[in-house]
């Protein structure tokens, strides 16, 4: 088997007489259940619940820029998408573009990379329905009624008020059961109840911003002090033990030990430990945290207030004022014995260089490669009490709404069940898309209007923000609204899922089960059940912040790759019948790989090396499995050569 044969491409036209096979999908959705099925999948988990977090620790205010940000990215691919899905309106997505564009070993990259948008998105968006139904049970109930802690969130993600270690999440094991069963049964049925969970969340959404806007104050907007932003660094150390203050302080002192063996090195870290761990024996844990979480914020804008007076942005008597104004907030908490003043100032060191590193994250892969130093700056000039978080807030803010948007090209995945693929997918695609972002960036404006954006709730902030004004009955509503929304968010992702599946296995790159479709439903079930004891798994173990992340990493690379492979095969097949063109395609799609590749850069590390890991497993697959059983090189190793039957302009 040659090498070359891992870049052979399929022919569109091969792929257009494919969809005139034996056991096609039904054909039965038309515009408006396609744009549904978008509509269905695009609202969900994003806007109820990332939203909270982008506002509170990642943008501030400014969270509404961020949405428009991610929504100008996702409509540049969406542009793409069209004009590949009314081409080859075949069931697969951007795996099936890339495999008639990049050759073989693309469609792979980009078929496994979509597990991370399609499964992955599930197992999220599973999770933060458990939230949502704790919201919901907490608001008809006036908070007497709550799921159990043990089983409201993986083991990673503590539960808010709950000492122990939460076991898994058992909501969205359960949700999970249910949607699967139901798509197993059959796209007909799913249509249907998605139109019904459609129609709610929308109506859901509309309340929001109709009861909403009665309760905004404009000064949430453009008057919080910026010192008053959310550091998650605090977070960290609430959640830190005794014996994490000492290994934090003991590797610092180690770390500037020099000339010292290994063995060496080790014994004096488990001294110091020891050390620490008696220093600290006598202290209650709950001041300790709260004296470093306090001394660290007066520290941080201390710098900040210095830093924003160097560079002239504020006066002295400004960054006076501001810093007078954070040590009073502070002030309770700040260690008051000589005791305690030591203990913290002696252990800040380490905790600050903690913090640095999480500053540098700020910057995603672009901070840590050493550009720090000089990003700092653009944020400090940008921050306002609307954008308290700066430039880089906003960009790290876009990373995480983005996944609000997610969902759009699932209608691609479903153009096979499209009665007139060529006018109807661009339709969904561009409609769904298009109200969502007005939906978004108005939900935006209200959220942050209506509560001061450090107060914003994270779990389930949009049903809180109405509890908080003492509205239970509105945030029970939004609470039922938001858990229709993510259902029907769930079915769709995981029918396209499953739709990925299936064209992959069609081409032999996953084993032929995957493709098998049921004779009486008439849908991909084997494919359905293991993909959904996966998501379960996932959703009930993994944390879903990190989840979040390596979802939008994954999309956004595939949204880079469409615009590629959309742009090349215009330039290798410029006669092929296009029943939609993307408009000014020569600046729709390298804008469209800018902007969703810079939104990436914005993402920590880890999730960058976590999606290495992904790739390089599913690299293994492909060359353990994949390329030995693929029918395109099969086919080319017996050099049959393949019919022409598309129309040439
Ligand atoms: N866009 C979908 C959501 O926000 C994935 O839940």
């Amino acid at each position: 088997m040659s090498w070359k044969h891992i870049f052979a491409k399929k022919d569109l036209e091969q792929l257009l007489a494919e969809m005139a096979g034996e056991h096609r999908l039904h054909r039965v959705l038309g515009p408006v259940s396609l744009t549904a099925l978008g509509i269905g999948c695009i609202i969900g988990a994003g806007i109820f619940v990332m939203t909270g977090r982008a506002a509170a620790e990642d943008a501030g205010p400014a969270v509404v820029v961020s949405f428009a940000i991610a929504g100008l990215g996702c409509a540049f691919a969406a542009l793409c998408y069209a004009e590949f899905a009314a081409m080859a309106p075949v069931a697969g997505s951007a795996y099936t573009y890339a495999y008639t564009t990049l050759g073989e070993v693309f469609a792979w990259i980009i078929g496994w990379d979509l597990i991370l948008e399609y499964a992955m998105g599930c197992a999220t968006v599973a999770s933060a329905w458990a939230k949502y139904l704790n919201a919901f049970l907490l608001a008809i109930s006036g908070n007497k009624l709550s799921i159990p802690p043990q089983v409201l969130s993986d083991p990673l993600t503590p539960v808010e008020g709950f000492d122990g270690t939460p076991w898994f999440n058992l909501p969205s094991v359960l949700i999970m059961i249910l949607v699967t069963t139901v798509l197993v049964i059959g796209i007909r049925e799913s249509a249907r109840s998605n139109a019904v969970l459609v129609l709610v969340k929308l109506t859901v959404v509309l309340f929001v911003l109709g009861l909403g806007w009665f309760y905004v104050n404009p000064s949430n907007w453009n008057t919080i002090p910026y010192s008053d932003r959310v550091l998650t660094e605090e977070t960290k150390i609430a959640a830190q033990g005794k014996e994490d203050f000492a290994a934090m302080a003991a590797a610092r002192e180690v770390a500037k030990m020099k000339g010292k063996s290994k063995q060496e090195l080790q014994e004096s870290a488990a001294e110091l430990k020891s050390q620490w761990s008696r220093e600290l024996a006598p202290l209650k844990l709950d001041s300790l945290r709260k004296q470093l979480a306090a001394n660290y914020r007066l520290e941080f804008f201390q710098a900040e207030a210095e830093r924003l007076q160097k560079s002239g942005k504020i006066s002295p008597d400004q960054a006076r004022e501001s810093v007078v104004a954070v040590e009073k907030k502070v002030r309770d908490n700040l260690p008051k014995t000589e005791a305690e003043k030591s203990v913290v100032s002696r252990l800040m060191p380490a905790i600050h260089e903690a913090g640095a590193s999480k500053a540098a994250q700020s910057w995603g892969v672009l901070g840590l490669l050493g550009l720090n130093q000089w990003l700092l700056p653009i944020d400090d000039a940008m921050r306002s009490p609307f954008a308290p978080y700066g430039f880089s807030g906003i960009m790290l803010g876009a990373a995480i709404v983005f996944f609000a948007f997610i969902g759009f090209d699932s209608i691609s995945t479903h153009a096979e069940e499209a009665k007139k693929p060529q006018r109807d997918v661009p339709i969904g695609i561009l409609t769904s898309l298009t109200v969502c972002t007005v939906l978004y960036m108005a939900v935006a404006l209200v959220i942050t209007g209506m509560i001061p954006y450090p107060s914003i709730d994270t779990h389930a902030p949009i049903a809180t923000a109405f509890s908080q004004k003492n509205a239970p009955g509105a945030a029970a509503i939004i609470a039922l609204g938001g858990l229709a929304g993510m259902t029907s968010v769930l079915l769709v992702l995981f029918l396209s899922q499953a739709r990925i599946f299936m064209a992959m296995s069609r081409d032999g790159l996953l084993p032929q089960v995957f493709g098998t479709v049921h004779p009486k439903f008439r849908t991909p079930h084997i494919a359905t059940i293991v993909t959904g004891i996966a998501i379960c798994l996932a959703s009930a173990f993994t944390p879903i912040k990190k989840l979040e992340e390596m979802v939008n990493i994954g999309t956004l690379l595939a949204f880079v790759m469409v615009c590629a492979a959309v742009l090349m095969l215009r330039i290798q097949r410029p006669g092929v019948k296009r029943p939609f063109r993307c408009p000014l395609i020569w600046i729709v799609a390298p804008l469209g790989m800018i902007v969703n590749f810079s939104i990436t850069l914005f993402l920590p590390l880890d999730t960058w090396l976590r999606l290495l890991v992904w790739l390089a497993i599913g690299m293994m697959i492909y060359f353990l499995y994949s390329r030995r059983h693929s029918h395109l090189t099969l086919h080319l190793l017996r050099e049959i050569k393949t019919p022409l039957v598309a129309e040439e302009e």
